[in-house]
């Protein structure tokens, strides 16, 4: 199984730029290392401004010379995305890779600052947000947005996205906000695409990481069942990956040139997969998604 430096090795990203949402931990954190090492200016952001300050003296160490800049973002707020947005745009007028990494997973019902369900709002809502006003950053930049195997456990309900009107479920929520990751992807393909922004999703694997943090043992007896079921599709939790191991995809479909071209696709283990769901590649519910998501960010 490759590395994310593997994947990076004999690649020269000078004087491009990247931005990494969820880079004080696991698979973001991992990326910048590795996007870094290759000559990359890289963006890291998060909320845990020490935890990035550690990332960034980690990478600093292993490639002296690496040009990191640090971004404090907090998805569960509208207002802290548009701060960060700033900072961003500030740093890099042009950005070559926006990897929309960060994210949680099965969490407490709970609701983020701008009333939206924690899981849709910091996962999908955040990013969707980000995404938009870094769009005239992103003239010919490919999107990596981390979606997961975990999108086969439920669509988005479009008549209910902030969890309103039914009774929380913590694995649906994670699956829908998977999902609408997905669809985000199409949707900006289709507005985008023309203008040679390239958006795609990824699947990086099941990785030890602290996105479980949030898991009881009982969690992982259901998930285990509901992976089980779904072993045809691909949601195989036997295998746990190394974030070194974890992140080699979505460094590959940052940087790969041979998916040019390749429109809306789900990668995983550094190809393409065709087993994702047909709601979450949708064109008219994507369009949907991306109205709704207006309307809420305002
Ligand atoms: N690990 C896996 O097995 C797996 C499988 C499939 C998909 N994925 C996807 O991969 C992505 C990365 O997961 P990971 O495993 O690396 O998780 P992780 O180790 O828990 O890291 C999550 C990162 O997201 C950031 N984050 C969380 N909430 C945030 C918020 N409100 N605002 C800004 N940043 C926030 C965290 O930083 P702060 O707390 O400092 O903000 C942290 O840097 C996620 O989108 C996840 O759904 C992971």
């Amino acid at each position: 199984m490759s590395t994310a430096r593997e994947v990076v090795d004999g690649v020269d990203l000078t004087g491009k730029t990247c931005v990494i949402t969820g880079a004080s931990a696991g698979l973001g954190r991992e990326s910048a290392r590795a996007l870094a090492a290759a000559g990359a200016h890289v963006i890291l952001a998060a909320r845990n401004m020490a935890a990035l300050g550690e990332a960034q003296q980690w990478i600093e160490a292993e490639s002296p010379g690496a040009r990191t800049s640090l971004v404090a973002l907090d998805l569960t707020s509208l207002a802290g995305v548009r701060t960060a947005a700033v900072a961003i745009a500030e740093l890099a007028p042009r950005i070559d890779v926006l990897m929309n990494n960060a994210g949680v997973m099965f969490t407490p019902f709970a609701r983020t600052a701008d009333g939206f369900e924690n899981q849709f709002g910091t996962n999908h809502l955040g990013h969707f947000e980000l995404t938009r006003l870094l769009r005239p950053q992103l003239a010919g930049a490919r999107i990596v947005i981390l979606s997961s195997d975990g999108h086969h456990m439920s669509d988005v309900d479009l008549d209910d996205p902030n969890w309103e009107r039914r009774e929380y479920d913590k694995f649906a929520a994670y699956g829908a906000s998977k999902t609408a990751n997905i669809l985000h992807m199409v949707e900006l393909n289709r507005r985008y695409g023309d203008a040679g922004v390239h958006a795609v999703a990824v699947h990086p694997g099941v990785v030890g990481t602290s996105l479980a943090r949030h898991m009881t043992r009982d969690d992982f007896g259901a998930l285990r069942s509901m992976a089980a079921d779904n072993r045809d599709k691909g949601a195989v939790l036997d295998s746990l990956l190394t974030p070194e191991q974890g992140a080699a995809t979505q460094v590959w479909a940052a940087t790969a040139p041979e998916l040019d071209g390749a429109g809306s696709v789900y990668l995983a283990d550094r190809a393409i997969r065709d087993d994702v769901e047909a709601y979450a590649l949708d064109p008219e519910r994507a369009v949907r998604l991306w109205e709704i998501s207006e309307t809420l960010c305002g």
